[in-house]
Parts: structure tokens; sequence; C-alpha cells
């Protein structure tokens, strides 16, 4: 039996995020300039997205562009930022053809005008797709989205929207970039790191975790199934005891 067909259909990740993490290493093993790695990383992020597609995995999030990134060297960010743009503008007929609806979480206004124009032109043409939805963080931090959120719900305290008392998890989950998504069943790391690096902080509270050393342009839908597999044989117990959830 492959892989592919040991997954069982009913019990798939609803939500998938990804750490895209290795391109640079990639590149370094390959003799090559990091962008290059960044370059290959498309062939696989066009194989997780139309292996979710298929699968009919509901939701896919992919860490793309972190606040922290700016900080990387000029020519890196230039050459991720171009990169950006190429992508949405030869991937959004296929987007469309495939049904899947692209959305973006993040400061979106920190990113230059081009890619922002085309992103929000890509994010219009795709919005009545029904199947996938992939959600793309660009200039996206957890805790810079935990700031947005707790200053939107001050504003609403100031303004009278709501009382202070009344604000629960929920207030907050629907004050964050992320509002009216579930959270991620099942978050991917690549290139052997262990660490969350500022991603989904709050959405993560009882996500699987499945780490890989594979670098991210050798990851391929193979490597999904294989994580898909993995979760589905762990117990998601959110705080209960094996029994109770029996
Ligand atoms: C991490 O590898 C990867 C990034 C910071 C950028 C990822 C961006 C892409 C794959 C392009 C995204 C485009 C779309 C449309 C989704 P790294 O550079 O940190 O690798 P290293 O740890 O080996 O140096």
């Amino acid at each position: 039996m492959s892989l592919k067909d040991s997954i069982i259909k009913e019990r798939l990740p609803k939500h998938i995020a990804i750490i895209m993490d290795g391109n640079g290493r990639w590149a370094k093993q390959h003799g090559n300039a990091r962008i290059f790695g960044h370059k290959s990383a498309m062939k696989a992020v066009r194989e997780v997205c139309e292996g979710c597609a298929e699968l009919g995995v509901d939701y896919l999030t992919l860490y793309a562009f972190s606040t922290e990134n700016w900080n990387r060297p000029k020519m890196e960010v230039m050459g991720l930022m171009d990169l950006l743009v190429s992508a949405i503008n030869t991937e959004t007929d296929t987007l469309i053809k495939n049904n899947i609806r692209l959305n973006a979480i993040g400061r979106l206004t920190d990113l230059p005008e081009k890619v922002r124009t085309n992103l929000m032109d890509a994010i219009g043409r795709t919005k009545d797709n029904t199947g996938l939805t992939l959600t793309l963080a660009l200039s996206y931090s957890s805790k810079v989205e935990l700031v947005d959120a707790v200053r939107k719900i001050a504003r609403d305290v100031e303004s009278g929207t709501i009382a202070a008392d009344s604000i629960d998890d929920s207030v907050v989950s629907r004050n964050l970039y992320t509002g009216g998504m579930p959270d991620p069943d099942l978050l991917i790391r690549t290139s052997g790191e262990y660490r969350i690096s500022n991603f989904m902080l709050w959405q993560l509270a009882y996500s699987e975790l499945y780490f890989t050393p594979t670098f991210w342009p050798d990851f391929d839908k193979e490597e999904l199934y294989k994580a898909i597999v993995d979760y589905q044989h762990r117990e998601r117990r959110f705080g209960l005891t094996s029994e109770q959830i029996g």
C-alpha cells in the first residue's frame, strides 16, 4: 500500500502550518547562493499546495517571511520580494484552476508596494474559490500579531464595544490576523531545527508538532504524506485522559 493510500481520509488535519526552513543550507550544499535555495523552494511550495488540495485539507499556512527576516542582507531580502511578485504572477491562474483561495497574514503594510498590490490582486481574484485556503505569513511575527490584537481589543474596550470582563479566548482568537480560521492541527518544520520561531504561538497551543531533517527545497508530496501519517498515529488529548477520549 502506498503512503498516500494509508492516509485515513476521515481524520485529515483540517489545517496544516509549515515553517519552510533550510533553503540557505540546501543552496550551500549545492554550491550556490542563498537566493538559489529560495527559488528552488517554489517547487516544494507547489508540491504541498497540490498535495493538500488533492487530499482535501482545508487550510495550509506557509511561513514565508518573518518580521526578523527584514534584517537579512539587502540583496537576499530584495531577491525574496522579487520572488514573491513573480510567484504570485505566475501561480495565480493555477490557484484559480485548482479552486485555491489565497490569503495573507502579517503586517502587510511593511511589504513593498509592488508585492502588496500583486498580492491583493491575487487575493481578490481567488476570493470566491471554495477549496483549499492557502495563507502566506508575510512580515509575520506572532508577538507582533498578539500586540496588534491587544491594541484592537483595548480600543474596543475604550469605545465601550466590549467590557473588559467579557474578554475570553474566543475574543482574543477573533482579533488575531487568523481570526475566523481554525487553529493548525499539524505544524511541520523542515531542516532539523526544533523551534517555533515566533510563529502562531497562540494558535499552536494544541497542535501536533512534526520535525523533519529534510531541507525545504527537497520537501515533496511523499514527505507531506509521511507527516500526515505520523500525525494520524498521535492521540490528541487536549488536556484530557486517554479514557475520556476513548
Ligand atoms: C527559510 O530558509 C526560508 C525563508 C526565510 C524564505 C521562504 C520563502 C520561500 C520559500 C518563498 C515563498 C514564496 C511563496 C509564494 C510561498 P533559510 O533561508 O532560513 O534557510 P537556512 O536556515 O538554511 O539559512
